[in-house]
């Protein structure tokens, strides 16, 4: 599988666990290629798409997707599979702790699972935000997010960025079902750092 990238970081192809260098600012997607980039708003509809059908997923209201590929585009991508998006990662810098990005939402298309899309969207948005330059000032040492209990896959995907970036990952609990207004499961919470290194086998 080939892929492209918009950024100056390329996080490597899914499912090779490799990484290659790009200067790409606007790459055109290979027909038959993967492009990871930062979202815009007209992609905004796909994600509130993604995230209804995905049936795990809290949905936000169709104009919080408008929102948030319009204020965090730039701690967020989205992934596309000739030329269709196909996922999605939503994150923002904490702002009481800026050197960690919270990552919120994580969705792939059922029928494209298990070909490394979510883990490659993972690794090519840690490399872009800890790159110089970013808005985020390459400050960026930690990431967290929050995971049912319930929900391997994306345990299992968290766990895959951590090996790659010889990250350790830490799990607590944050949100208990006590605090939802509604039967939402408890929300546990992962942070993996340091996150900037990546390791030797993502070089080769
Ligand atoms: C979670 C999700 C984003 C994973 O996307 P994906 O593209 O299929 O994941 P990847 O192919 O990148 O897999 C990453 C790692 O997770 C593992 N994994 C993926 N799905 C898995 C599953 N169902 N069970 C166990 N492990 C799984 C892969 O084996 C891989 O591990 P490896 O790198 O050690 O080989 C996808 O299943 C999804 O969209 N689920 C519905 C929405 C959701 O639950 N989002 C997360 C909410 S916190």
């Amino acid at each position: 599988m080939s892929l492209q990238t918009e950024s100056t970081q390329n996080a490597g192809a899914a499912g090779t666990g490799s990484t290659t260098s790009s200067t790409a600012t606007d790459a055109e997607p290979a027909s038959t290629g993967v492009v990871l980039r930062a979202p815009r708003i007209t992609d905004a509809a796909r994600l509130w798409q993604i995230a209804d059908e995905s049936q795990v997923l809290d949905v936000n209201s169709s104009y919080a997707y408008l929102l948030w590929c319009r204020d965090f585009a730039a701690t967020s991508v989205v992934v596309e599979s000739e030329g269709r998006v196909v996922g999605f990662v939503t994150g923002y810098s904490r702002p009481e702790a800026p050197g960690t990005l919270f990552v919120w939402q994580v969705a792939v298309d059922a029928d494209q699972r298990g070909r490394g899309l979510g883990v490659a969207m993972l690794d090519w948005l840690v490399s872009t935000v800890t790159a110089p330059g970013h808005p985020a000032g390459g400050a960026v040492e930690a990431l967290e997010t929050t995971v049912s209990p319930d929900n391997p896959a994306s345990i299992a995907m968290f766990a895959s960025l951590a090996r790659r970036r010889g990250a350790e990952m830490v799990r607590s609990e944050l949100f208990g079902p006590d605090v939802f207004p509604d039967s939402h499961a408890a929300e546990d919470l992962y942070h993996i750092s340091p996150i900037a290194r990546k390791t030797e086998r993502d070089h080769s």
